[in-house]
């Protein structure tokens, strides 16, 4: 390594334990709380953990790596950069996992680009260590304030090659495995995790194979537990073209339950309709309420799950179910109908306000879902049964595809972020911290 690099390394791990001693713990406990709510997905990067020993690793693995960074300053102002970060010893129960693939999913786009104004974002620094930085609108840094001047760590989940591991025998066994791991901080190329955080891949399958195990899948698992657990038969979902759309499809297609999927566009349309769905509304339609209603009619769903959270949508869906159900009233009733209708909005890919004309009777109800905390509610068996379904069908009905697979330097680049930066159908992109380094051994056990 050179002697700049090492400047940097060193004023990587100072800035962090400058940033925790002057008051700014509690914004890192948030992140970690955000992004990883149950025990056993600790949250914390290895230069998050206070007190942790730091020393570089030793034989064939590289004494530090290159994490993707995002700071907001108190300025207004994103940047977007590549740090040096030095490499941590597993504890006893940890590995160092090499990660070789990482999902680029809208929440991390959240994080990575806070409320950034991306059509100003310019870039500076070299190809190796690019920089992007963009303004963020005045009115919107109130809504910064939790990580305003802390350079954070991007990427919930990922999947690589075991390469280190601590002396636990749980430990010991996933060295040279592949696996799946949430955590936080997955756009790095290394990252030392709890061993029980990690989700051993099957055969054959590559670290892009099981690069998105875990958000996209369970959350549309979720969907349809939380649907079963509420007493609903059917259920209708938007933006349902999207990867996790397009799982939740197959899911229902196996399960045979009754699904009306909402997009906006005649290609989504098509896909879906060429994918088996059965229901699918283009909202764009100027027929959208008579075949919403038409199809929640035929299933009859009364639950949704919306990811666009802004505009009309939402409310359209509970008239739409209002209108299916009053079809069967024997009699009428000024508050609608006796039968609850549940959105749940677990998405904001708009960022309009929430509106609506309540029109729907008084059984109804509008609330926000998350996947980390339904885990919570539902309970590690409960949760281990969703994981177990996604390890046995992780090629097939939770197969997720991307459009590239770009390095940590090439995710921040202009025109790669203006195509992964729009959230569309088939353009999540794939990060390979990896990609084009010299690294590739695995060390023998115990050479962490
Ligand atoms: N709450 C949770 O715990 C949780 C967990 C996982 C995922 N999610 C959410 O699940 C959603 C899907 O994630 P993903 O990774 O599957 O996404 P994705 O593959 O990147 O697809 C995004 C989809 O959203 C559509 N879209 C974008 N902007 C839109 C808008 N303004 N109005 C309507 N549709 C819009 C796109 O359709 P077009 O091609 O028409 O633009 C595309 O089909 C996201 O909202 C994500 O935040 C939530």
């Amino acid at each position: 390594m050179n002697a700049s690099g090492r400047v940097q390394k060193v004023r990587s791990v100072c800035h962090i334990a400058a940033s925790v001693g002057a008051g700014r713990r509690d914004d890192l406990e948030q992140l970690a709380k955000m992004r990883f709510a149950t025990r056993e997905q600790s949250t914390r990067s290895p230069l998050q953990r206070p007190n942790h020993e730091i020393h570089p690793m030793t034989t064939d693995t590289p004494s530090t790596a290159l994490q993707l960074r995002s700071l907001v300053k108190r300025s207004g102002e994103l940047e977007l950069s590549l740090a040096s970060i030095a490499i941590l010893a597993p504890a006893a129960d940890e590995v160092l996992v090499r990660i070789e693939a990482a999902p680029i999913n809208p929440s991390d786009l959240g994080l990575l680009f806070g409320a950034a104004d991306m059509s100003t974002a310019r870039a500076s620094g070299t190809a190796a260590r690019p920089v992007v930085t963009a303004r963020i609108p005045d009115a919107a840094m109130k809504g910064m304030a939790g990580r305003l001047d802390a350079s954070l760590p991007v990427g919930t989940e990922g999947a690589g090659v075991v390469v280190g591991a601590g002396s636990s025998d749980a430990a010991q066994a996933l060295l040279g495995k592949t696996v799946a791991v949430l955590g936080g901080a997955m756009y790095t190329q290394y990252r030392c995790i709890p061993a029980d955080q990690c989700l051993t891949l099957p055969a054959g399958a590559t670290p892009a194979d099981g690069a998105s195990s875990f958000v996209n899948p369970l959350t549309a698992l979720g969907m349809v537990e939380t649907m079963r657990r509420e007493g609903h038969t059917a259920l209708v979902h938007t933006a349902a073209a999207s990867n996790l759309g397009q799982m939740l499809n197959r899911i229902c297609l196996q399960d045979r339950i009754g699904l009306v999927n909402i997009v906006r566009q005649q290609a989504q349309a098509d896909l879906l309709a060429a994918m088996g769905a059965t229901h699918v509304c283009n909202a764009a339609s100027a027929t959208f309420m008579h075949d919403l209603t038409e199809a929640i009619a035929a299933t009859g769903a009364t639950i949704a799950f919306d990811a666009t959270g802004g505009g009309k949508l939402a409310g359209q869906i509970l008239t739409c179910m209002e209108a299916a159900l009053n079809r069967n009233a024997s009699e009428y009733s000024r508050y609608g109908s006796t039968t609850h209708k549940q959105v749940y909005i677990y998405g904001g890919m708009d960022t309009g306000a929430t509106e609506f004309n309540r029109n729907f009777g008084m059984a109804w109800g509008m609330g926000g879902w998350l996947l980390f905390p339904f885990l919570q509610k539902i309970g590690p068996a409960a949760a281990q049964v969703l994981k177990q379904r996604v390890a046995a069908q992780l090629k097939t009905t939770f197969a997720s595809r991307y459009a590239a697979q770009v390095s940590l330097a090439e995710a921040l680049q202009l025109d790669r972020i203006a195509v992964y930066g729009k959230r569309a159908t088939g353009e999540k992109y794939l990060i390979n911290p990896n990609k084009g380094a010299a690294n590739d051994s695995v060390p023998s056990k115990g050479a962490a």
